[in-house]
C-alpha cells in the first residue's frame, strides 16, 4: 500500500506494543506507517526496537522544558515534521494536555492492560488480582485530558485464574494487547471508527471483528 498514513508512536519503556504495531506496519497491506517514535526515557529500549526497524527517533524528557507545555510542544513538532496524522500511545506514562490533544484532534490512541472502566491508572493488573476479577484484558481507547477515561474503540478480555501471580496477568494480558493494538489502529486510521461530538460512530462489517476472547491462557 503507497498511501500508507503516518503515524507516530510516543513510548517510555520496553516498547512490546510498539513492536507489535512496527510489525502489523510491516504487512502491504496494512494501512499505517510507523513515521516517527518519541520517547520521554533516553534509555527506554522501545528506541532500540524503533531503530532496529529504521524509524526516526527522538528523546523528549522533560526535565530538560521549562514546562509541560514546552515539552508538549517540541514533541507536537516533531510529531509535524514528519507529517504525523496519528498519535499511538504505547507504554507513554505521562498524561498529555489539552493543547496537545488539539494538535490531533480526537487522533490520539491509547493502550491500557484492563478492560477499562476497570482498572484505570497504574497497576491496572495488580489492581484486578487484588479486587478478584475473574476476567481482565486490554483496552484500546482516543486519549482525553482524563487518566484512561477516553471512548472506548477495541478490547480483548483474558481470564484471571486463581493461581495467577503478578507477572502471569501481566503477560496474559500483555499478549492481548499486542493483537488489540494493531487491529485498532487499522480501524482509527481506515476511518471505520470515529470518534465524533456525539461519541464514537463504527462502519464495521462482521468480517471485521476476530475472537477477543483468548480462554487458554
Ligand atoms: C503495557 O501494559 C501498556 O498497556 C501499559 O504499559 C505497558 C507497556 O508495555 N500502558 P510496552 O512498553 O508496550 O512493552
Amino acid at each position: 500500500m503507497s498511501n500508507k498514513v503516518a503515524v507516530g508512536v510516543l513510548v517510555s519503556g520496553g516498547g512490546t506494543n510498539l513492536q507489535a504495531l512496527i510489525d502489523a506496519c510491516a504487512h502491504p497491506d496494512y494501512p499505517a506507517k510507523i513515521a516517527v517514535v518519541i520517547s520521554n526515557k533516553p534509555d527506554a529500549y522501545a528506541l532500540t526496537r524503533a531503530q532496529n526497524a529504521g524509524i526516526a527517533t527522538s528523546v523528549c524528557r522533560p526535565r530538560e522544558y521549562s514546562s509541560k507545555g514546552h515539552f508538549e510542544q517540541a514533541m507536537v513538532a516533531t510529531l509535524l515534521d514528519h507529517q504525523v496524522g496519528w498519535v499511538a500511545l504505547a507504554g507513554f506514562m505521562r498524561l498529555l494536555s489539552t493543547e496537545f490533544l488539539s494538535a490531533f484532534p480526537k487522533q490520539v490512541l491509547n493502550i491500557h492492560p484492563s478492560l477499562l472502566p476497570a482498572y484505570p491508572g497504574l497497576h491496572a493488573q495488580r489492581q484486578a488480582l487484588e479486587r478478584g476479577a475473574r476476567i481482565s484484558g486490554a483496552s484500546v481507547h482516543f486519549v482525553d485530558e482524563g487518566c484512561d477515561t477516553g471512548s472506548v474503540i477495541a478490547q480483548g478480555a483474558v481470564p484471571v485464574l486463581p493461581t495467577d501471580h503478578l507477572e502471569d496477568l501481566q503477560s496474559r494480558i500483555l499478549k492481548m494487547e499486542h493483537r488489540v493494538y494493531p487491529m485498532a489502529l487499522r480501524w482509527a486510521v481506515e476511518g471505520k471508527v470515529k470518534l465524533t461530538d456525539t461519541g464514537i460512530v463504527y462502519q464495521l462489517s462482521p468480517g471485521d471483528f476476530p475472537s477477543l476472547f483468548d480462554p487458554n491462557p
